[in-house]
């Protein structure tokens, strides 16, 4: 069955089903051929296989190749149009030369949006800087706890210039940030041409005491010399510091966003093709948000993954790192509830107990906050209209065998433990269950993923794939063109990058405010869920008007950083996880 071929029955849930014996040979048809399969990219969930888990592969890939074939013509066009543009130049012969002879006025088919305000112009601002960190990656940051031993200690007297106090008092008062991707170190290393360099940078982060202001403190290196750097070095030591930590931070979001979203959903949803008929309500919302889902891992292995493939040619880790970090992260960042948008920032330190952010602006938190409440808002009504009482989600024996199945089968971590007579599933803990999983398929996936990239979090010159050259062994250094990519690995990047966007998706209801905006699938489902996703999309369209009219400030500001923040817009993010 592919993803948009649904039953044409309505939804039911089994003990009110009155084709109660088909539906339990479908069940057992469709146990039987959804076998588990060993994992892609790392070890990570299990992968479809038996006979219908492979007829599904199949017909997600089908699904996935019109966009891409679509998105190919496109970048196809734009490459030929930049390459013109590059040889009229003469070359990439600046670093000035990269913002703008690979973007303005290019990229026009395949990321018509552009880049995003003041990305290209302001990007040797520190707040730019630690401002992605609330916005464009928020997932590697964490608050230093007061009694954390800290990696490294800043060179003497630097943070009491910067900050007015000492490296020990930031940590103390709660001030004092990190984002550490030292572990990149371990990982292997590309060997294809042209050779890539590259740190396993730590950087320290602080709120400053008086201004409030959220800005960078120190990264160090983690390789060869081992160099620290600060904000008070020369602005090219600084800036290169800041290039390379962007290598180790680009990497660890593409990976983190395939564990965390693609990994995590394919596991759960395919423990629910196992225990779930076609027509149970939770599986049609779960196929609805799993359009075309399986193809990801599988283009993975075969277009970016493989040996020598996109990733080999383009970054610094090569593609058996990547397996690694998945592995390595799977048990613990793809936990389930572990995940939930509050208790993942909260147990990193980024909210409190109240959900309360430390920061003057959090704008992945106040676009996703938004966004998860109207998923939240919309599957409460859907569980409370299909289980009026606790008796009757407990009597789903399907449901609550799929609960199970989740943790038992296919070994997801940290799925709520219940779906047992003794202790079935409650509406809470579905309807949190529902809220993530449409969470991480839409706003996590995109996030990190998908159309931002190219247009925000990596833009060159600043946001560099790899390191063209050593790094440096002392400061000092005079020019930073050597270490940027040549012309031709330049537009590779760049129209790699542009694969992963869908500009497409706003004209053909693709969107998340189109989450549930689909008739074939609503008239299966009772009034109230209809009444609800009506809500929804309102709600949407609410959050994507308000991140459309996004400005600067007088203070040249938007959202307190010196670029727009518009990734998370649900009239232009898939409510699904595309590609
Ligand atoms: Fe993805």
């Amino acid at each position: 069955m592919s993803s948009f071929d649904l039953p044409k029955l309505p939804a039911s849930i089994p003990q009110n089903d009155r084709l109660s014996k088909v539906r339990a040979a479908t069940v057992l048809a469709r146990n039987l051929g959804h076998k588990y399969g060993p994992s892609l990219i790392g070890q990570a969930s299990f992968y479809p296989n038996g006979t219908m888990g492979i007829l599904r592969v199949q017909g997600d890939m089908a699904l996935w190749s019109k966009d891409r074939e679509e998105i190919d013509k496109r970048v196809g066009a734009d490459v030929v149009a930049i390459q013109g543009a590059i040889m009229k130049n003469g070359g990439l012969k600046s670093m000035e030369d990269y913002g703008r002879v690979l973007y303005e006025g290019q990229w026009k088919n395949s990321n018509p949006l552009g880049t995003t305000g003041g990305i290209m112009t302001n990007y040797t601002q520190d707040l730019l800087f630690s401002m992605e960190r609330l916005s464009l990656n928020p997932y590697p940051l964490r608050r230093v706890k007061s009694a954390d031993k800290l990696p490294f200690q800043v060179p003497s007297g630097i943070t009491e210039k910067l900050t007015g106090v000492s490296l020990k008092d930031l940590q103390s008062s709660g001030n004092l940030f990190i984002v550490d991707h030292i572990e990149q170190k371990r990982y292997e290393k590309t060997t294809v041409a042209p050779q890539r360099y590259g740190a396993a940078c730590t950087a320290y982060f602080y709120i400053h005491p008086k201004t409030k202001d959220f800005l960078p403190l120190a990264i160090k290196t983690n390789v060869g010399a081992d160099l620290i750097y600060t904000p008070m070095d020369s602005p090219k030591d600084w800036l290169l510091a800041k290039m390379m930590f962007n290598v180790n931070d680009f990497f660890h979001a593409q990976m983190l966003h395939l564990t965390i979203s693609h990994d995590v959903s394919e596991g759960v949803h395919l423990a629910a093709l196992k225990k779930l008929a076609p027509n149970h309500p939770v599986m049609l919302i779960l196929e609805r948000l799993m359009i075309q889902g399986y193809s990801s891992r599988t283009v993975g292995e075969q277009l970016c993954f493989n040996p020598g493939g996109h990733w080999d040619q383009l970054f610094l880790v090569n593609n058996v790192g990547c397996r690694q970090f998945v592995t390595e992260k799977w048990p613990v960042e793809g936990g389930y509830q572990f995940g939930y948008l509050e208790t993942d920032l909260r147990n990193r330190g980024l909210i409190d107990n109240k959900g309360q952010s430390p920061f003057k602006s959090f704008p992945f938190f106040k676009d996703a906050s938004i966004i998860r409440k109207a998923q939240f808002d919309f599957f409460s009504e859907f569980v409370n209209s299909y289980y009026p009482s606790e008796d009757v989600i407990a009597g789903d024996y399907e449901l609550q065998s799929w609960f199970v199945e989740v943790t038992n089968g296919a070994k997801v971590f940290d799925f709520p433990q219940c779906g047992t007579s003794g202790r079935p599933c409650s509406r809470a803990v579905l309807t949190e269950v529902l809220t993530h999983f449409g969470f991480i398929v839409s706003a996590v996936h995109h996030a990190l993923n998908g159309g931002d990239p190219i247009g925000s979090k990596a833009t060159l010159p600043f946001h560099l794939n790899a390191m063209f050259a050593p790094v440096p062994t002392t400061k000092n250094v005079t020019d930073l063109l050597p270490f940027l990519p040549p012309a031709a690995n330049a537009v590779h990047y760049i129209g790699f990058l542009a694969t992963f966007n869908r500009p497409f998706y706003p004209s053909s209801n693709r969107t998340l405010k189109d989450a549930f905006n689909d008739s074939s699938l609503m008239s299966n489902l009772n009034k109230q869920t209809n009444t609800a996703a009506t809500k929804f999309m309102a709600s949407m369209e609410k959050l994507s008007s308000e991140i459309k009219s996004r400005k600067f400030d007088s203070n040249g500001l938007s959202l307190g950083m010196p670029f727009i923040y518009r990734t998370l817009d649900p009239a232009y993010i898939p409510f699904f996880s595309a590609v």
